[in-house]
């Protein structure tokens, strides 16, 4: 844990001085897409890196909520980790895991402008920003990672290692014993938690998508879930 936290550290100082310089030469550009770095963060990154307004949980890299926390508080202002984050997006180091420009241009900039903007700050998203992320996912694990269920569920393909709901790696298993059909069951789980409550588990926790998914999004999600592998 300690370790983790000192490697973290050290890798911030050594990106904050060439951010630094990145910063300078981004001035006079247009306003930042807060809502296009959010979607494009949860698509691109979140299925490795904790961010809580993000509502990602992917547990490979950092927890930026975490590393930011700390320098944040020591007075970095957030125009500075907007660099920070630029710089490691354009220049992982060499070998990293994060392989490099997941992200260019312009949406790179808005992604570290999200980040910059998100990181460690307490409460949740307003207003357009709010349905950014999940509004644009499509795919049934964008949906999930976007969703953030990997806070609370182990599911291998995701890499999600969440212990406070069931895993959801033997859902088909679980789903195919429930009186209607397995995609009912999952339609049933998202929209209303509590109706069926899995055994073991409390009821009241896992927070209804009733509203926040689409029809579509339900499906993709459902067939997603239900899928081997
Ligand atoms: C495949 C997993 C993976 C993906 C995808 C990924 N990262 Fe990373 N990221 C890592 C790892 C691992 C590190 C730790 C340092 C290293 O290896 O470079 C890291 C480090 C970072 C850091 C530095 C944190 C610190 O404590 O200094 C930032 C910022 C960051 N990533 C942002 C992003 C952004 C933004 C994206 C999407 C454009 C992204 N990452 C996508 C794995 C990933
Ligand atoms: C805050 C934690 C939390 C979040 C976030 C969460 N869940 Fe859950 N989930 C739970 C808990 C706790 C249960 C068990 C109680 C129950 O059945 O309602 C559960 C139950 C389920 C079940 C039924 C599993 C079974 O074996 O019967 C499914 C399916 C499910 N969740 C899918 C999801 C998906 C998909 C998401 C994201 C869109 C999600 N959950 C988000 C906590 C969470």
């Amino acid at each position: 844990m300690s370790l983790a936290r000192n490697t973290a550290k050290s890798l911030l100082v050594a990106l904050v001085a060439a951010a630094a310089a990145l910063s300078l030469a981004a001035c006079g550009r247009d306003e930042a897409d807060l809502s296009n770095g959010k979607a494009l963060f949860v698509e691109r990154c979140g299925s490795c890196h904790v961010l809580g307004r993000a509502g990602t949980a992917g547990p490979t890299g950092p927890d930026l909520d975490a590393a930011f926390r700390a320098a944040l508080a020591d007075g970095m202002d957030r125009e500075t980790v907007e660099g920070v984050v630029h710089k490691q997006i354009l220049n992982p180091r060499k070998n990293s895991v994060m392989p490099p420009e997941l992200v260019t241009g312009d949406d790179a900039r808005d992604v570290a402008a999200y980040v910059g903007f998100a990181a460690a700050r307490r409460g949740q998203d307003e207003g357009a920003l709010a349905q950014a992320g999940l509004a644009n996912a499509t795919s049934g694990e964008q949906i999930f990672t976007a969703g953030g269920c990997a806070g609370c569920h182990t599911l291998a393909k995701a890499n999600a290692t969440g212990t406070i709901g069931p895993s959801l790696d033997d859902l088909a298993a679980a789903a195919g014993e429930a009186d209607g059909s397995p995609e009912d069951y999952v339609r049933e789980s998202l929209l209303d938690p509590d109706a069926v409550v899995a055994e073991g588990f409390q009821p009241g926790v896992m927070p209804s998508y009733e509203g926040r998914l689409s029809d579509e999004q339900v499906q993709a999600l459902a067939e997603y879930l239900l899928e081997g592998g």
